[in-house]
């Protein structure tokens, strides 16, 4: 394992990106082996809702790294060392995830239709502007910051899932904590001529296309997952529904942040919760220690 490259920023900041944020990229490897087919709690709803989402980030990872990168040049020494380590942390997301939709195949599921929905969704975004590209790119890094504090916070989220699959969820939410502002950065650098108008106006128009995208398609992925474990009709997508609104609710849980999002001024680290990192490091420093 290579040693963790350490990102250290100055204090060159100059927007709410805090002065002293540290992206650090941990190069980690799990579920090289195996898990247990229903590795949530033993419950299909959790399983299929992660297994879906999961089996959209190697292509929509890169999609956002090359959407991030089609915008660093002129970007100023700390944001240039940001979109490097973001950059290296998302290429370690997409090979995690990769193999851990390798684990969901070898259990029987078929994930290869909502991948090729996720290839052809991206097919649209090659010809329009590249500035539209990181405009999605910054909503969806939204939701990924929004889930992993969510996830991070609310241990009632990963309690019960079988450890190493909790570990790969935990590191890629502290990795997304930590990049949480650099899409939304490069967007502020690239847009730096454009009137604060026109920049919330094709922020705000893409967080909503981009939402009603993401459930729309997350849903159909998740219901067809449950669908090959055998649960079909209205006790899917009643029991899909209490998992996301109710218990342990993920979705009603981010509404506030997602709301946030509208505001003129926002910025991601308006809300700085580097703490869920500290906590993180602590619990996995102490996962490493020899036992007494
Ligand atoms: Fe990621
Ligand atoms: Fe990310």
């Amino acid at each position: 394992m290579n040693a963790p490259v350490k990102i250290d920023t100055d204090t060159m900041s100059k927007g709410p990106t805090p002065a002293d944020l540290t992206i650090t990229v941990r190069d980690e490897r799990f579920n090289r082996g195996t898990s247990p087919n229903r590795w949530w709690a033993g419950d299909a709803f959790g399983t299929a809702w992660h297994n879906a989402l999961s089996a959209t980030f190697p292509r929509g990872e890169a999609f956002f790294i090359e959407a991030v990168k089609a915008h660093r040049d002129g970007a100023d020494p700390q944001l240039a060392a940001e979109i490097r380590a973001f950059v290296k942390q998302e290429i370690n997301h997409t090979r995690e995830h990769i193999a851990f939709n390798r684990l969901a195949e070898d259990h029987g599921y078929d994930i290869k239709a909502i991948d090729k929905r996720v290839e052809q969704m991206l097919a649209l975004t090659k010809d329009r502007p590249v500035i539209v590209n990181l405009a999605a790119t910054m909503a969806l890094e939204h939701y990924t910051a929004m889930m992993a504090a969510e996830f991070l916070a609310n241990p009632k989220h990963f309690e019960k899932a079988d450890p190493e699959v909790r570990a790969m969820w935990e590191w890629h939410a502290v990795e997304e904590i930590e990049h949480k502002g650099v899409a939304f950065d490069t967007y502020l650098h690239a847009t730096k001529d454009w009137t604060k108008w026109r920049r919330w106006k094709l922020r705000s128009l893409m967080m909503l296309i981009v939402s009603f995208n993401f459930f729309r398609n997350r849903w159909t992925d998740t219901l067809e997952l449950l669908a090959q474990d055998g649960i079909k009709s209205w006790k899917a997508k009643m029991g899909l529904l209490k998992y996301l609104l109710v218990t342990p609710g993920v979705v009603r849980r981010i509404f506030p942040a997602w709301l946030a999002y509208f505001r003129p001024n926002f910025h991601p680290w308006d809300h700085d919760d580097r703490e869920l990192i500290g906590k993180y490091e602590g619990e996995f420093e102490a996962a490493l220690l020899p036992a007494e």
